[in-house]
């Protein structure tokens, strides 16, 4: 039996992983943010109090824990010392309970201000969280980033400014121009420093000794560089695969794959959405559930659940698990739909997610409509005291995407949770 599980997002972010991070990391002893940077936001309560989480992983509330940050993720080294301090109002955070991968790439000013520059110049937009994720991942590739062993050794990250400034001028001209910019980025270095090691060799280790681990990604299935809707998708591998190159371990040790869905659907930024509704019930969406980007406040566009896209996260993440969560905002509507096909104007009913996004961009969903069922639902215990519509809702979704429905989300606390 295993002892590594992955969640993951199963739509484009935002479904509210953080608080089955939270709940799923009881278990584990060690929990690792496998991709991404600040770019993303988890949104916790913790006995009442509300706290968003940029980059470290939220198993950082259990006792005991330890907290990494793997070599695929990118991390901004200034958010990164203030989310520190944040999180040190609940409970401690030492070198012994977070780690940081020597090998992550860092987000420099630099990047941050080609995201902006680049989302500014261009004619289609992706609709980036401007946090710099794209230009880092790109530096990446390109061999030319700075990895947080280097960023924390003065003498290597002098030779990398050094190295830039004589390479581009463009980057010459911004760092001048923006001293301060640059000094600040520096001095995080020393505080951040302690926190940096090999965490991918120590979570191996981790897994060789059977330690219980939870991999945590961040955004969500339909946002993976190679897996969602390219081009309006973030710059790294955000499906459970991701887990397996930015450890670096054997596919052998995986366990449990949980995938966490909104019970409807919601998107920050540009790209196709074929569910997307323009009407009383999108904005009643959008307003029982709150839907604004936790990282950068955007208003989310919202819709009704579209069972093509889950059911094609399903396949590329080969999940075990389906959270449905937000379920609690659905109560009160008359009717709940799914999208359980598309009409495309030539290639006529879809029901395979297309890999291009103009054909996505010309698919209509074709629903199917369900009774609704009242506002209060049971807030925890079993799923079995739900409703009889909700329960009819629930088994379609399960049998129109082959995965079973474990757990239900039913309001922002731990505690607000139907377990199968
Ligand atoms: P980037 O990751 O900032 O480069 O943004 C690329 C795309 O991913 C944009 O559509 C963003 O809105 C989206 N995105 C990035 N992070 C999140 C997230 O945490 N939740 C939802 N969407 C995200």
């Amino acid at each position: 039996m295993s002892h590594v599980s992955i969640v993951i997002g199963a739509q484009w972010g935002d479904e509210g992983k953080g608080k089955w991070i939270d709940i799923l990391a009881k278990d584990a002893e060690y929990v690792a943010r496998f991709q991404g940077g600040n770019n993303a936001g988890h949104t916790l309560y913790i006995d009442g109090k509300k706290i968003v989480l940029h980059q470290i992983p939220s198993g950082i509330f259990h006792e005991g824990q330890i907290c990494a940050l793997t070599a695929g993720v990118v991390i901004n080294p200034e958010q990164m010392v203030s989310e520190i301090k944040e999180v040190t109002q609940f409970c401690e955070v030492t070198p012994k309970n977070l780690w940081l991968s020597a090998r992550a790439h860092v987000i420099t000013p630099w990047s941050i201000q080609l995201d902006q520059t680049n989302e500014k110049n261009t004619t289609t937009p992706i609709g980036t969280t401007k946090r710099g994720i794209g230009p880092t991942y790109s530096l990446k590739a390109q061999r030319s980033g700075l990895r947080m062993g280097n960023y924390i050794d003065t003498a290597s990250r002098k030779q990398w400014i050094k190295r830039q400034i004589a390479e581009s001028e463009e980057f010459k001209s911004f760092y001048n121009s923006h001293q301060d910019l640059w000094t600040q980025f520096e001095a995080a270095a020393e505080k951040v420093a302690p926190y940096v090691l090999d965490a991918d060799a120590k979570l191996r280790e981790a897994i060789q000794s059977e330690k219980r681990l939870l991999l945590e990604g961040a955004q969500g299935a339909l946002l993976d560089i190679d897996h969602g809707t390219y081009p309006f998708v973030t710059s790294s591998s955000t499906a459970a695969g991701g887990a397996l190159s930015s450890l670096g371990f054997s596919p052998k040790k995986i366990g449990n794959i949980y995938g966490v869905a909104k019970a409807y659907l919601t998107r920050v930024g540009e790209g196709p959405f074929p569910t997307e509704l323009d009407d009383e019930d999108g904005k009643l969406l959008a307003s029982k559930g709150h839907e604004f980007g936790a990282t950068t406040g955007r208003p989310r566009r919202c819709g009704w659940l579209d069972i093509v896209a889950l059911r094609y996260a399903v396949q590329v993440n080969g999940l075990d698990h389906l959270i449905l969560n937000k379920f609690d905002i659905l109560g009160g509507f008359k009717e709940v739909k799914l999208a359980v096909a598309y009409e495309h104007p030539t290639l006529g009913r879809i029901e395979n997610f297309p890999w291009d996004i103009d054909t996505l961009n010309s698919c209509k969903p074709i629903y199917q409509s369900f009774e609704g069922w009242p506002e209060d639902i049971p807030i925890s215990g079993s799923m079995s005291e739900l409703p009889k519509q909700a329960l009819t809702y629930i088994a379609n979704i399960e049998e129109l995407v082959g995965a079973k429905v474990s757990m239900v989300g039913t309001g922002v606390n731990r505690s607000d949770a139907l377990y199968r």
